[in-house]
């Protein structure tokens, strides 16, 4: 388990309790073997990024973190993330929130930029998050910090055998439902996506220049089957549905990425891809839970309302009042729109070792290996 994962560095080889993960980087070259993982996004990939500035976009607050950590994080769950298993399954310690202080030393792992509420396109609750296009900044300032620690072709060679693993897109097509903004009507639905796409498109060529090879987009959740969603729909008068409008960017997103995944990998030498079906694998839960031993799909597990579906896990936010259910590996759903633990790791475990019907031409481990 990546808490017994414990590092330490002596005589400039960094020891694990487990084996010796690789070495320290004063004068020494990376092994071969050595793998770096970066990680952009969202809620569901956010170790604590928004613990460090000022937002409502927050969970750094208890029961958060109960599960695991046994105390808040910051992470939007009782627990780990699926990039916290994907660190694990890949040997690595936990990456820590980019934001929070350490030395470079730290980088040499990698580096998590994901922010609770943050989406593709700048104007997605702007000011309360780290946007895509300036984590991607965050991460050239960490590849010219690499550059000055370990010099030119080492951290050439870092860069390039790392992995950017991504959750992003769901904030943009969710934000402007919840604060009934005119960006859908504006636009066609393709043309909304296909800002995302744009945008996402942007950020990924940059990495590449910079010399990122080996990218991770799991394909987007039920956005309309979320407790939170359901609420919506609720509110609109149907009762025990899923939040149909939301659908077709949804539906349009998992068509356009993958085709935007392929499109380049024949542009751009050398470029990998992964492309985990999350959202086959959350539909079977949402509607199956019991066949993956979970009791509860639809309803959170902590919450206040209709599905538990209000955003009050904590009772830290607008509404005071919340439910905290007993034992939370029943439930598919922590809060109103986040996975349990137990939950992610069944993502975790599809992404990284999936057959490919599943996970697009590479799954993680072999995009790790490769
Ligand atoms: C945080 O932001 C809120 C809303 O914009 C503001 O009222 C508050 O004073 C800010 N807090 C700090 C510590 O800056
Ligand atoms: C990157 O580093 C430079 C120099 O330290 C700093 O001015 C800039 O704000 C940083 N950019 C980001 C996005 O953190
Ligand atoms: C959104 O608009 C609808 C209809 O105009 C209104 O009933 C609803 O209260 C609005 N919701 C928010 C969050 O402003
Ligand atoms: C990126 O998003 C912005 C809106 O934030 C949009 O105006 C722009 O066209 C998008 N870029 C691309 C390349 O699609
Ligand atoms: C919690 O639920 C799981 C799955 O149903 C069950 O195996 C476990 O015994 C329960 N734990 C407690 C403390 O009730
Ligand atoms: C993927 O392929 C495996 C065997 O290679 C098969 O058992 C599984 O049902 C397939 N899954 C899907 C979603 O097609």
């Amino acid at each position: 388990m990546a808490k017994l994962n414990f590092f330490i560095c002596l005589f400039g080889f960094w020891i694990s309790f487990f084996d010796i993960q690789t070495e320290c980087f004063h004068g020494h070259r990376l092994l071969k073997r050595h793998r770096a993982l970066f990680i952009f996004g969202d809620s569901q990939f956010d170790p604590g990024n928004n613990n460090y500035f000022n937002t409502t976009s927050k969970a750094d607050f208890w029961p958060y973190g109960e599960t695991f950590f046994h105390y808040p994080t910051g992470r939007f769950s009782d627990g780990l993330l699926v990039p916290d298993f994907i660190a694990e399954y890949a040997k690595l310690p936990l990456i820590p929130p980019y934001l929070q202080p350490g030395d470079v030393d730290q980088f040499i792992f990698g580096a998590n930029f994901a922010s609770g509420g943050a989406g593709a396109l700048k104007e997605t609750r702007a000011g309360l998050v780290i946007d895509l296009k300036t984590q991607l900044g965050y991460f050239k300032n960490v590849s010219r910090l690499l550059r000055q620690k370990l010099g030119d072709e080492e951290a050439e060679s870092l860069v390039s055998r790392a992995v950017y693993l991504f959750s992003i897109g769901g904030n943009d097509y969710l934000f402007p439902f919840e604060t009934n903004s005119s960006i859908p009507c504006t636009f066609s639905v393709e043309q909304f996506v296909g800002q995302v796409m744009g945008n996402i498109t942007q950020v990924v060529k940059e990495i590449y220049k910079v010399g990122g090879r080996k990218f991770g987009f799991p394909s987007l959740w039920p956005l309309e089957c979320l407790p939170f969603t359901r609420r919506l729909e609720l509110e609109g008068g149907k009762k025990d549905a899923c939040f149909e409008p939301i659908k077709p960017y949804k539906e349009e997103h998992n068509k356009q990425l993958p085709k935007l995944l392929q499109k380049l990998q024949s542009d751009l030498k050398g470029f990998k891809y992964s492309f985990p079906d999350f959202h086959t694998l959350l539909k079977q839960l949402i509607n199956h839970p019991s066949k993956y031993g979970f009791k509860e799909g639809k309803v959170a597990c902590c919450g206040s309302g209709p599905y538990k579906g209000i955003l009050s896990c904590g009772g830290k936010r607008d509404v005071a009042e919340y439910y905290l259910c007993d034992n939370v590996t029943e439930y598919l759903f922590f809060d109103s729109a986040h996975p349990t633990e137990r939950a992610n790791r069944l993502l975790a475990q599809l992404a990284w070792s999936g057959e490919p019907n599943i996970t697009g031409p590479y799954n993680l481990k072999a995009l790790f290996e490769s």
